[in-house]
């Protein structure tokens, strides 16, 4: 029996993708490292560091500890300044209907995301109220594919992880749920997530219904 639903944030409820590629295309620019948007893919999921490091790799660049996190942290700085700029129209559709069909249902919700920027976002998307635990990149020491941020989310609602659903679409996403014990839907394409219970191209094609045939 399904009792709760964690979902990741970046990919799932919004596309935050493009501003990450913006930010990200920015500092490979600026490093002389060629940056497609196909390489972009390689980062979703993944956390800010391992992502510069991905990036790095790209352009065969080996760097010191100090000045990465200086790399990153202009990466950042320059992606929040897009992130800062979000309105609610750009939550993707069906999220909020779904989320509503959740809570009149009684399930319980919460996020499950690498992000350390989680809170700026849904604070923009004004999604934050509807969230009974957020769980996200300032919380968690292991990335997925380790299920502690799931883990963590579960815990927090107090619901065991079998009676948990996570919305993913990354496919590392995908093994930590499966790793933590959970049911999980894959948001985006069977080919790379085909491991999931389900897969579903977007939140609007789910409802209670096809939840509680997991
Ligand atoms: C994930 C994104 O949700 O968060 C990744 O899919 C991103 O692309 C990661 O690198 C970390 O995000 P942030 O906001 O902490 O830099
Ligand atoms: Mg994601």
């Amino acid at each position: 029996m399904i009792k709760a639903c964690i979902f990741d944030l970046d990919g799932v409820i919004v596309d935050t993708a493009r501003y990450h590629f913006i930010a990200w295309k920015k500092l490979a620019e600026e490093l002389g490292i060629d940056f497609t948007e196909k390489d972009n893919e390689r980062l979703k999921g993944v956390s800010r560091m391992r992502s510069l490091d991905i990036l790095l790799e790209l352009g065969s660049l080996e760097l010191p500890q100090q000045k990465k996190e200086e790399l990153a942290q202009k990466k950042n700085e320059n992606y929040r300044s897009y992130i800062l700029k979000m309105t609610p129209d750009e939550i993707l559709p069906g999220a909020l209907d779904f989320i509503r069909e959740l809570k009149n249902n009684d399930l319980l919700i919460a996020l499950g995301s690498a992000s350390k920027n989680a809170m700026t976002i849904l604070d923009r998307l004004e999604l934050t109220p509807w969230f009974d635990a957020i769980i996200d990149g300032t919380k968690v020491s292991a990335a997925k594919p380790d299920p502690e941020v799931f883990l963590k989310g579960a815990e927090a609602l107090k619901v065991d992880p079998k009676n948990c659903v996570v919305f993913e679409d990354a496919e590392a996403g995908v093994e930590a749920a499966l790793r933590g014990g959970m049911k999980c839907v894959g948001i985006g394409s069977a080919q790379t997530l085909g491991k999931a219970h389900l897969v579903v191209e977007g939140l609007n094609e789910m409802n209670l219904n096809k939840l509680n045939q997991l």
